[in-house]
């Protein structure tokens, strides 16, 4: 037989030229034998759909179906006929097929059937073979994809904040350390202390907790920028919302104010959704699908009130809720899970929201995104811009239905002295942030930027409940496997 180029499953399944003949390559994701004829669903990444293989056992020989089993590559060469059963219009009639990788039945941990998210975490290296992982991490892409479309149509630069840092961007501690100094014997200065000045950079060094200090830097000078990469918190917080490791977009724009601000993170926001409508339907269906018949099992009260795809057009088409935190704390106040004593966190002026008061706010109060602007200093990082009430600061946060906190960011302070003092006041050394306080002694403006946890808008997309399902390898506490 003549070599025929390979065809992706995606294109296969559009045609319905019947008769040609091609040559299609995958793995096994069901293999139905009788004993005239054989079944098998092969599947290539390429689409959530499989292909239907139609074997006749005589043409191919029992010898090679015995070695087909779940989990197997094939490279299969055969006509394409109509579809006999329902699904697929087109199917594959079988003249060759080899097998390029048996996956034996016995040890292979997959099996054709539904498996749960807990034990497919614990098979990380083969979970993105389930029809599930294929469909998120498509998905994944295709976010990547259309953040940087969505940056680049608005002329905004693509910029590379270093991974390994010297400072804590958010002052909240939780870095994790960059070393190479001997842990069993650390060299010691006079006074007993570990002496960074012997290790690899000559000073204390942690991966980034956020590329937005170096991001302003270049916003200072490109106008636009914005990064996308991977960040690192050591929190302890063991939750379906916390990762270890995460990525985040964090543009940064000179000469915008906080309502700038706001504009393009609803915009952005709204052009992620609607390229995922429009480009990952399949994908989207499939995970409605499988989100509707969980939804089944739970109790009437806990059901998601929307399908997938109807909260996805819902976040499109309503504009966002935009009220500040001392609104909100009112609204909160005024609500009946605080006048019954339902929220685990009592709600006062002050207090760090808790993700039952976002989503209290965003899925019982206004039923839509909301955009808090304007909290508590004392509660927000160092960089953010002072209001004149003396207490509060220019912070926005986008929160989101079934998600909370989607997207951090405010206005800078762009004052050099106002800076200083906060800077000083917070108790963070100077010398770790003098380049930063520089930009506001040489040609300062008003600008503005956000971050937007990448992983929390595909658990909103892709409707999935848990961060580690829509990351391939989830770092969290005890746990870095593959
Ligand atoms: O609110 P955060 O901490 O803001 C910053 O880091 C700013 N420097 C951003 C900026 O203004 N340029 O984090 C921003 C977003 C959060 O809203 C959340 O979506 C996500 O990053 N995030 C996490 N995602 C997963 N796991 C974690 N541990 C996260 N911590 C923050
Ligand atoms: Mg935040």
């Amino acid at each position: 037989m003549t070599e025929l180029k390979r065809t992706k499953v995606v294109d296969v399944l559009k045609r319905s030229d019947y008769g040609s003949e091609v040559c299609v390559k995958g793995w096994v994701r069901t293999m139905r034998d009788s004993k005239n004829v054989a079944f098998i669903a092969l599947n290539d990444g390429s689409v959530i759909h499989n292909v239907q293989i139609v074997v006749d056992p005589l043409t191919i020989g029992e010898n090679i179906l015995n070695r087909i089993h779940t989990g197997a590559s094939l490279s299969v060469t055969g006509t394409l006929i109509e579809s006999q059963g329902s699904g697929q219009s087109v199917e594959l009639s079988a003249k060759e097929v080899i097998v390029l990788g048996e996956a034996n039945p016995d040890f292979y941990p997959l099996q054709p059937k539904r498996h749960s998210l807990e034990f497919l975490r614990e098979k990380g290296h083969l979970r993105m073979r389930t029809n599930l992982f294929g469909a998120i991490f498509r998905i994944r892409h295709a976010m990547a994809f259309a953040i940087h479309e969505f940056f680049n149509n608005k002329g905004f630069k693509y910029w590379h904040s270093p991974i390994i840092t010297g400072s804590d961007a958010e002052g909240a501690g939780e870095m994790f350390q960059v070393t190479t100094l001997d842990l069993n014997n650390p060299p010691r200065t006079e006074d007993g202390e570990i002496d960074y000045s012997k290790d690899f950079f000559g000073k204390m060094t942690n991966m980034t907790v956020s590329g937005q200090l170096e991001g302003e830097l270049a916003a200072l000078a490109l106008g636009e920028i914005y990064t996308f990469g991977p960040t690192f918190r050591a929190e302890n917080s063991n939750t379906s919302r916390h990762l270890a490791e995460f990525w985040m977009i964090e543009p940064e724009m000179a000469f915008y104010d906080i309502h700038d601000n706001m504009d393009l993170a609803e915009e952005m926001l709204q052009y992620l959704v609607k390229y995922a409508l429009d480009n990952c339907k399949d994908d989207l269906l499939f995970l409605e699908k499988r989100l509707l018949e969980e939804e089944k099992q739970k109790p009437q009260n806990e059901r998601s009130p929307m399908p997938l795809i109807e909260k996805l057009e819902f976040v499109l088409n309503n504009k966002f809720e935009r009220l500040t935190y001392t609104q909100a704390i009112e609204v909160l106040k005024d609500s009946k899970p605080a006048k019954n004593n339902k929220f685990e966190f009592p709600v006062e002026w002050g207090i760090d929201l808790q993700s039952e008061h976002e989503r209290y706010l965003v899925e019982k109060h206004f039923k839509k995104p909301v955009i808090l602007t304007d909290y508590p200093r004392d509660i927000k990082a160092f960089y953010m811009k002072q209001n004149d009430d003396g207490k509060t600061v220019r912070a926005m946060d986008v929160l989101f239905p079934g998600i909370g906190e989607i997207i951090g960011g405010s206005q800078r302070e762009e004052s050099y002295e106002k800076l200083k003092k906060r800077i000083d006041e917070m108790g963070i050394p100077e010398e770790e942030m003098w380049w930063f306080l520089d930009t506001r002694k040489f040609g300062t403006v008003p600008h503005s930027g956000y971050g937007l946890g990448f992983e929390r808008m595909m658990l909103f997309v892709t409707g999935m409940g848990n961060i580690r399902d829509v990351i391939p390898f989830p770092r969290t506490p005890k746990n870095a496997e593959f």
